[in-house]
Parts: C-alpha cells; structure tokens; sequence
C-alpha cells in the first residue's frame, strides 16, 4: 500500500486560530482572537436589496457559469477605485479571487517550489505562513517595528539566500498594526527591485486608517514582478469571500491558470451581488462609518491597557486595521497565559501562530473591532488580571525553586 496523504498535507498545521475560534463560542468569553469586523457594519439590508435586483434583473444569467478572471464591472470598478489615488491598474490586470486568502494560495502554487525561500515579517500573516507552508517552503521571517520591516535585516537576508518571493503588508500589517514609513517603502522596493524579486504587497486592510494620510504602495516603486492584494472582507463582508489581485500580464496569466483549475471562478452571484450594492451605494460612507467606530475601539483598548496590564507589558499603538500587538517581559509564555485567561473569559491569539519557528512565545494579538467598548474594558481588565496571577504564581514558584 502507498500513501494515504501527500507529504505536504502532513506537514502543514492545523490553524491556531480556527482552533481558538472552537475555543471562544461561548458566550460568556470576551474574544479577542479572531479578525473578525464588527458585524454592526454588515449592511444587511443593503445587500438584500442589490441580491433582489440582481435576481429580477439578470437572474438566469447570474445563475450561469462565468469567466475565470472575474465579473468585468466588478473589475472595472476596482480599477476605477485605484485610479482615484493614482494608481494605474487596467481591469484586465484584476482577478477576482475568493477573498485576498485565496490570491495568496494561488501565488503559493504559481510561484512556490519544495526548499524555496520566502521573506515575510515576523510577526506574519498566518494566513500566509499557511499557504505557503503547503509548498513545503523555507520562511526567512524579518522583524518588523513601529515604521515597517527591518531594511537593513532585509539586505542581509537577500544578500545571503536566494530568495523566490517576498510577502509583506505595508498598512496596518496583520497582527502588529505597524505602518510602513514612506521611506521604508522606498527602501523595500528597492531592494527587491534589484534583484527583480517577486513582492507580493497585501492591502486587505488599506482602506482601515484612522489617522494620517494613505501612503504610496510599494508598487508605487517597483511595478514589475508584483502582486498587489485587496479584498471588500473587511470593509463590506468577509463572509462573501470577495478579493482580488492585481498583476501585469506575463504574471496574470498563470494565476489564471492556476485559479480555474482550482475552482473555476468565484462565485457569480456574489460578484454580481457586490457589483451591485457598490452602484446604488456610497461605499465611502460605509467605510466612514466603519473607521469612525474601530477608531474608538482601538482608543478605548489602548486606554485600557495601561489601566488594567502590569507597566512590564509593551504594546503597539495602531493607527489603523484590526490589531494590537502586546509583549510580555522576556521569558513569560502567552501559551501560559492562554489558559489561565480562558479560566478567566477572555481569548487572545499567543504569539507564536505568527512565525514558523516558535520563537514569539511572549507575545500576543488582541482584536479591537469585533467587540464594542464595553467589552473591551471587561475584557481586558480580565486579561490584566490573568497576567498579574501569572506573575505571582511564576514569581513564587521561582522563589520556591
Ligand atoms: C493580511 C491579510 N491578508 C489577507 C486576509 C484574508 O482576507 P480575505 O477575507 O479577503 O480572504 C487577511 C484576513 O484576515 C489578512 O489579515
């Protein structure tokens, strides 16, 4: 008898997150673990008011089989959306694709051999690392801080391995909520841009700024082996599994490719429904609305904090996206930590779900938009006070050591 599962499915994990998920169904649990949006935000009725219309006017049709690369108004209008910053995308170099995750698969299978090298942050996108690891890839993690990833880290990393692509999230990155500076992006692109190595640039969350002014992509600088990512989960839906990516024609055509053999194409009715909603409403006001509340969330958890955490704990201050990112003193275990929040209520995802290696184990991410203020509060006044126990019960098994 041969093999029942291929190599690469034994290699790859089970996702951390959608076990914690299991985890935090119950009620009395303050989640911040997933990325879940505030479901406040869905427009529910909006939407069922673009799926009747879809449905009276073009319903036949919709019901229909469609074209790998995606519903062309829909496309047309993800150009038209670049166009208004001043970026330069035609509809054919669109691919709609079911939410940005699957465009990250694609790339993985498009791209990806056994032993390839990949540059991603540390922490990363674990939705990332998990594509990828499918590959059976090598992860070059390099730090990210406050003002993006460490160029001088990259340098060394590209100059010491021969790298096949690069994955990285310029704007309020997953999970860290860092930012890269103008100059960092400058930097990044020219760095790989002279090595022509392929960058795929992920804006799931561009449109999630609270303050300051957007940033030019990367592809602002480096156009020609790049991917740029976007996708409307965070800002309409996650639950329609609409994204796309954006490449010039060489790439486009072989994750084309790749895309109808894995499923032919997204949803047609989702896409008609999404082109739809976006014609008879101010997608701009929804995004207002959005940012204007996660805004208030994320202040309110960044209040809280230094009320209710031991002053040892450091933590980055978003100006944008979904997440905080919060470290403990070196040394403590946020797996630790884990359980004795759960007996407390309150979930969180420990730090080493971001990296290949497990060396994150001190950290943590904290979700600000899926809970609205008050729980925010409850929540990590819970948090604080299962750290503190931590403490003192490391503090006197120490002592007793
Ligand atoms: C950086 C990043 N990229 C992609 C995704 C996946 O988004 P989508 O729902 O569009 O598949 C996420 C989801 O959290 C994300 O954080």
């Amino acid at each position: 008898m041969g093999h029942l599962f291929a190599s690469r499915a034994l290699l790859s994990r089970k996702s951390f997150i959608r076990e914690i998920l299991k985890v935090t169904q119950s009620p009395s649990i303050i989640s911040f673990a997933g990325g879940l949006p505030n479901p406040k935000f869905f427009p529910v009725d909006e939407i069922k008011n673009a799926a009747v219309k879809v449905m009276e006017t073009d319903g036949a049709n919709t019901l229909q089989y469609t074209i790998t690369e995606g519903l062309p108004s829909l496309r047309e209008w993800i150009s038209r959306r670049y166009a208004r910053r001043g970026v330069d995308i035609k509809p054919d170099e669109i691919l709609i694709t079911n939410g940005a995750q699957q465009a990250v698969a694609i790339i993985g299978k498009t791209f990806l051999e056994k032993n390839d090298h990949v540059v991603m942050e540390k922490p990363g996108y674990l939705g990332a690392i998990q594509a990828f690891e499918f590959y059976e890839t090598i992860f070059n993690q390099i730090d990210i801080g406050e003002d993006g990833i460490d160029t001088a880290e990259l340098r060394k990393v590209l100059d010491a391995q021969d790298i096949q692509l690069a994955y990285l999230i310029p704007n309020f990155q997953n999970p860290t909520g860092n930012v890269y500076s103008e100059a960092k992006r400058r930097e990044t692109a020219e760095l790989l841009k002279k090595r022509e190595i392929l960058l795929v640039e992920d804006e799931a969350y561009y449109e999630l700024r609270f303050e300051g002014k957007p940033l030019p992509s990367i592809r602002e600088y480096y156009d020609t082996n790049h991917i740029l990512l976007g996708s409307f989960s965070k800002i309409i839906s996650p639950g329609f599994r609409v994204g796309w990516c954006c490449a010039k024609k060489p790439l486009m055509e072989k994750l084309v490719v790749a895309k109808q053999a894995n499923d032919l194409h997204t949803s047609h009715f989702t896409q008609k429904v999404i082109a739809q909603y976006l014609a008879d409403n101010d997608i701009d006001r929804q995004i207002q609305r959005i940012i204007g509340q996660y805004s208030r969330q994320c202040r309110c958890m960044l209040e809280m904090i230094p009320r209710y955490f031991p002053p040892e704990v450091q933590y980055t201050k978003p100006t944008g996206g979904m997440f905080v990112w919060a470290t403990l003193p070196e040394g403590w275990s946020s797996e630790e930590l884990f359980d004795v929040a759960i007996a407390k209520d309150v979930a969180f995802v420990p730090g080493n779900a971001f990296c290949s290696d497990a060396s994150l184990g001190s950290s943590m991410r904290l979700n600000f938009t899926n809970s609205d203020e008050d729980k925010i509060e409850e929540g990590i006044k819970r948090l604080g006070s299962a750290i503190k126990e931590l403490f003192s019960k490391k503090k006197k098994t120490s002592v007793i050591a």
